[in-house]
């Protein structure tokens, strides 16, 4: 693996990439068994003559709260190791003084699916995700990028802007990894205490409970209010939105509804200081 922390040593690194596809993993690091997925899924994309690319980058730009960005885990020696173990070809660390021009002043920002869930909440999130992914694609010119579905809306918006920025490349989707007991796998969720850490799987159970419900016939108002209800139960935490949208397009649903899917329940909810997201799709 190639270990490489400036946009020429990257280009350096790719001139003498083989094979068809090049394959980017783009992460901010603190990698865990999620990004080991999407590592493993290049790897089987690009074959064994392509390339993989990751990179690990914090990027500044898209934290909407400072205390976010400071506390969000670093570990740069871990993360390169597993990048090795998961047959990474090149791996990009740029610093943020490498990634952005400190008079920057262009804007990447899409405009209609960043309006519902973590886009309303996060003001200059979803842009500075575009930003830097459009800056990636640039310097790495992939055929291919694998994202978590996690990351719902972001996976959706980032398609958006591939599409109608006429990018040639192919967005690839990977499931959430989930702990034996339902928690979504986060870098976020190391810094959980033990005390929240037996709570944060109640936020997937609520999520599913709501879902069975709307299937059962309930309307999109009243799973809401189930799910909220039940993870105002859970202690410690404080809702940042529960919501109910069309999947393909984030439009909310109407209050009474009863629509056929595919359909997203999410939800934002605060552990203390710490913000974690999780959802359900229904596809019926
Ligand atoms: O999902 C993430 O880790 C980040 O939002 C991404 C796509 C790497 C952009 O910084």
């Amino acid at each position: 693996m190639r270990r490489v922390t400036t946009k020429r040593e990257l280009r350096a690194a790719l001139v003498s990439s083989k094979g068809e596809r090049r394959v980017l993993v783009p992460t901010m690091g603190a990698l865990h068994a999620g990004h080991a997925e999407l590592l493993r899924r290049a790897r089987d994309l690009a074959g064994k003559d392509g390339c993989v690319v990751a990179s690990v980058f914090l990027n500044p730009v898209q934290f909407d709260n400072e205390a976010d960005l400071s506390t969000y885990p670093r570990h740069q020696e871990d993360d390169a190791q597993l990048c090795e173990d998961c047959g990474v070809d090149v791996l990009f660390m740029p610093t943020p003084q490498e990634m952005y021009y400190a008079d920057r002043s262009m804007v990447v920002e899409e405009k209609l699916l960043s309006r519902a869930l973590c886009g309303a909440k996060r003001p200059g999130h979803f842009a500075g995700v575009c930003l830097v992914v459009s800056k990636l694609f640039n310097m790495v010119q992939p055929t291919d990028a694998v994202f978590g579905k996690k990351d719902f809306q972001q996976l959706a918006i980032l398609r958006r802007m591939v599409r109608d920025l006429d990018y040639p490349i192919t967005l690839h989707g990977v499931p959430t990894v989930r702990e034996p007991s339902g928690l979504a796998i986060s870098s976020r969720n190391e810094r959980l205490t033990g005390e929240q850490r037996v709570h944060a799987p109640k936020l997937y159970a609520a999520l599913k409970q709501g879902a069975a419900a709307y299937v059962a016939g309930e309307s999109a108002a009243n799973t809401v209010e189930i799910v909220t209800k039940l993870i105002e139960t859970i202690p410690g935490t404080r809702i940042d939105y529960v919501e109910m949208v069309q999947s393909e397009t984030f439009e909310p649903l109407e209050i009474d509804a009863h629509e056929e899917g595919p359909l997203l329940l999410a939800a934002a909810v605060w552990f203390g200081e710490i913000r974690l997201i999780d959802h359900v799709e229904i596809l019926r």
